[in-house]
């Protein structure tokens, strides 16, 4: 016999806002994390040229932001063989350690399990055209769903809402206990598209260029929380 939790009602979301550093002044990264300090997570995109073709920074510069940002990293690993390399992220100790599940060799849960026991949550990234269905098993043993709703690479790029179907089944496995995860969508995250993805059900939404492209930053993280949270108010 099961015991699968079932909710009558959802429990109350709070929408979270992680500004992306990749639209961040790279030769300023302190101050630009002292400028995002009322955000929840700040999300760090870490590109090998080989996962993705684009080239961003590794291990020694993370280290060195998580010495001094005010806010918990979200590191999104875009990289080839995350099991050798992920790992060391979470014993810098990011906060939240995302691979891309197309990246994986082995098990991810394995990896899963190397990344909780460094002290880290666990991520799963899935490319736009990477189904939800393949990874329902795997992902119970993750702490965080991350939905790319763009392909992953380079900020400032359009949102693609045919991926929110992935985020509403995501939901829903949520709220009715099938899962127990954190639902973060990442890409073309604006005030444009935000309350679409809050209908959808995402928790924790990346804003590069929507936070670091705005004049005030801080007004932008607290408008596009408040945003978010009018759409998806009873
Ligand atoms: C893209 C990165 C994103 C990017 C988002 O591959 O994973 O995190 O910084 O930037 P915007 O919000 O500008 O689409
Ligand atoms: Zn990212």
């Amino acid at each position: 016999m099961t015991h699968a939790r079932t909710y009558d009602h959802p429990v109350p979301r709070h929408p979270m806002i992680a500004p992306s550093l990749l639209s961040a002044d790279f030769a300023r990264l302190a101050e630009e994390t002292a400028r995002i300090a009322d955000a929840d997570w700040v999300h760090v995109d870490v590109m090998d040229a080989h996962f993705v073709p684009n080239l961003t920074l590794g291990e020694p510069v993370v280290k060195a932001i998580q010495a001094v940002s005010p806010v918990p990293l979200d590191c999104h690993l875009m990289i080839t063989d995350p099991e050798r390399w992920a790992p060391a992220y979470a014993e810098l100790g990011a906060h939240n350690v995302t691979v891309h599940a197309e990246a994986c060799t082995g098990d991810p849960r394995d990896l899963a399990k190397d990344l909780r026991a460094a002290g880290a949550k666990a991520g799963l990234a899935l490319k736009p055209g990477t189904p939800l269905e393949d990874y329902l098993e795997v992902l119970r043993d993750f702490d965080t769903l991350l939905v790319m709703s763009v392909e992953p690479g380079f900020g400032g790029q359009s949102f693609m809402p045919e991926v929110l179907g992935k985020v509403r089944e995501a939901r829903r496995l949520v709220d009715t206990g099938h899962l127990d995860l954190l639902v973060e969508i990442d890409g073309g995250i604006n005030a444009d598209t935000i309350e679409a993805a809050a209908e959808a059900g995402v928790d924790m939404f990346v804003a590069g260029s929507a936070v670091y492209g705005a004049a005030d930053p801080g007004a932008a993280i607290a408008g596009l929380r408040a945003q978010a949270a009018r759409a998806i108010a009873p």
